[in-house]
Parts: C-alpha cells; structure tokens; sequence
C-alpha cells in the first residue's frame, strides 16, 4: 500500500463526470475511485490506507452525503488521512456543515496544473501530520524512559536508605513474578511485575530513620507516619501517564498493605478489589520479612513462615495466592538461597 494514496468517492455513474479528474491524478498518483454505493465504502480503511479521501462534487447533492462523510470520518479515526471537498465551484459550500466536517476544499474545474498543485499541498499536510504524530510518540517514549529511570534511581536510594533489610527488595520482586508466572501471566507481564515491584516501598525513603530503624515496636503515631510511605511512594510517582510499568507500579505501592479481610491500608480494600499486582507483593513482602532479620525480630523458619500464609489466607492474603505461591515454592527457595543477605 502506498502512503500517498489518494481515495476519490463520487456518487455519478456517468463516466464523464469523474474522467477529467481522473486523467489528472492517474498521471503520479496512486488513486483509487469509489462508487459511495458500492461494498468497497464500508471497509474503505481496511484495503485502503490513503493519504487523502476526495469527495467528488456529485455527491454533495446526495441524500446520503452528509452521512457518509460523517461515517468516513469515523472510519478515519486518528490517522493522518485529510478529507477534501472536490468541488466545482464555490456554491457547492453553500451547506455551512461541510465546513465543519472537511478538512479544506480543491476546486476542480481549473487548470490541471493547478490542480495538481492543490493536491500535492494535501498530500504533504497529510506528511507533515505523519510526521508530527512520530516526534510526538518519539518524544512521549523519551519522557517515559526518563521517568523509569529516575523512578529506578529512587528506588536504589530507598534500598539504599533501608538497607537493614539487605535484598529484601530483590528477593521480594523476584518472588513476584516467580508467583505471577505460577498464576498465568505471560512472560512480558512478569517482567513487569518484576520491575514494578522493586518500587513497593520508594515511599520509605522519606520516613525518618529513628522510625524505619526502630529496634522495637512502634508507637502509634511512629505507626502512623511508617504507613505514610505508601501515600509517599504514590506522591513519588506522580502521573505514571500511560506507561504500563509506572501504571503496575504506583498499584503496588497503594495496595501492598493492603488485607484480604479489608483491615488492611491506606483503603481498606476487600477481596478482589485490591489490584491482583498487590495481592501478589503481599504475599511476596510478608514471606521476605519474615524469613529475614529485622531491626525487631529475627529471622523465621521456612516451616513457619509458610504456616503464617496459610494461618492468614483468607484474612490477610489472597487464599489462591498462598496455594499457589507454596505450589511453586522450590523456585522461591531458589531465590531465597541465591539471594542471601550478608549480616
Ligand atoms: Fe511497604
Ligand atoms: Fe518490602
């Protein structure tokens, strides 16, 4: 297909009508004339892919013309494709609707050179718009990377910053994925997961040290400002925009604390309303804090740890999650062993 395809629809079944634009435009462009009545016009952007769609002067006095220029704009949807009038004269344009509903208008009957030109200022507007639409997405990916980049430098601060915990935010990512491949993600939503997950706590680099590293239990209002982190991570993240990976991420960070039963935070989300990416993590975090050492405990049992998940399925964990992360837990112990914190 051609990507200056020029469509010309007319409603005459009169040659006559349509041959002298055609002996102008056959001559360097790839065109396409179409009866507005014939099967063609429905799938128009299905076989076609044109640069230009021309409505011929004859059609203007159809019943059905406004409705097909309005379906053609539908079918066009966010291409660059431009939709001309080809008029006669100007007393075609008297309907002040078409205005609206065309992109501009090519007096036909002058002199073919001229004509030729009209058509090629078109068809490069219609380039100019290709090209614009690419520097556009150029542009929005290079703010996307940034944005992974800086929000990955965050993350190995707040590692950084909490680094009691030693790789507990490698483990923990890597659990979630090896849990997301046991329950069918695809291998591209893993990795996702993988790199979203490592965000879950970015909010802990703003919670002051004596809280974060406090060997003992916290009082509540220390509690309180520990469970801020998760606003905070949110906060860091700002608009993820539409990027998928910032999208799973910032769901994380607002739904690792959260409970199965509800009781957990900053919502109190129930059941299936907490995003599936953070029914993951929790499992994931709570199995990683537990079989580790922390300023407050020491390091729990494999045994007992899987006997907690499954004490709290139900209440605090996803059940199907719990059945499904001690379904694959030969691969989790793998991680686990790989991944040893130095103390
Ligand atoms: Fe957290
Ligand atoms: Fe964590």
């Amino acid at each position: 297909m051609s990507s200056k395809q020029i469509i010309v629809i007319y409603a005459s079944r009169n040659n006559k009508t349509i041959e002298p634009i055609k002996s102008v435009l056959d001559v360097n462009h790839n065109t396409v004339f179409i009866n507005y009545k014939s099967e063609t016009f429905e799938s128009l952007f299905q076989t076609y892919e044109p640069s230009l769609v021309m409505f011929n002067d004859d059609l203007i006095n159809t019943d059905m013309f406004v409705e097909c220029l309005t379906k053609t704009k539908m079918l066009m949807g966010c291409t660059s494709c431009r939709l001309i009038l080809l008029i006669n004269s100007l007393s075609s344009l008297e309907n002040e609707l078409l205005i609206d509903l065309v992109d501009d208008y090519i007096v036909s009957k002058v002199p073919s050179k001229l004509f030729q030109k009209r058509v090629d200022i078109q068809l490069n507007l219609s380039n100019k718009d290709i090209e614009l639409q690419l520097l556009q997405q150029a542009s929005k990916q290079r703010v996307n990377t940034k944005n992974i980049e800086l929000i990955a430098a965050l993350s190995r601060a707040a590692e950084f910053k909490d680094n009691e915990t030693g790789n507990h935010v490698c483990r923990m990512s890597h659990y979630c994925r090896i849990l997301a491949k046991k329950v069918g993600f695809n291998a591209e939503q893993q990795t996702l997961i993988l790199e979203a997950a490592r965000m879950h706590d970015i909010g802990k680099i703003a919670i002051p040290d004596n809280i974060l590293f406090k060997p003992g239990k916290l009082d509540e209002s220390e509690w309180e400002i520990m469970k801020s982190h998760v606003r905070i991570g949110a906060e860091i993240l700002g608009d993820v925009g539409d990027s998928e990976l910032l999208t799973i991420a910032k769901g994380i960070i607002l739904s690792h604390h959260e409970r199965w039963d509800g009781t957990g935070y900053p919502l109190g989300l129930k059941g299936a309303e907490i995003p599936i990416y953070g029914r993951i993590a929790a499992v994931a975090d709570v199995f990683d804090a537990l079989t580790t050492v922390r300023p407050y405990k020491k390091a729990w049992a494999e045994s007992e740890t899987l006997q907690y998940l499954i004490d709290n399925s139900g209440s605090q964990f996803d059940p199907f999650l719990v059945e499904s992360f001690i379904a694959c837990f030969s691969e989790i112990k793998d991680i686990k062993n790989r991944y040893i914190d130095e103390i």
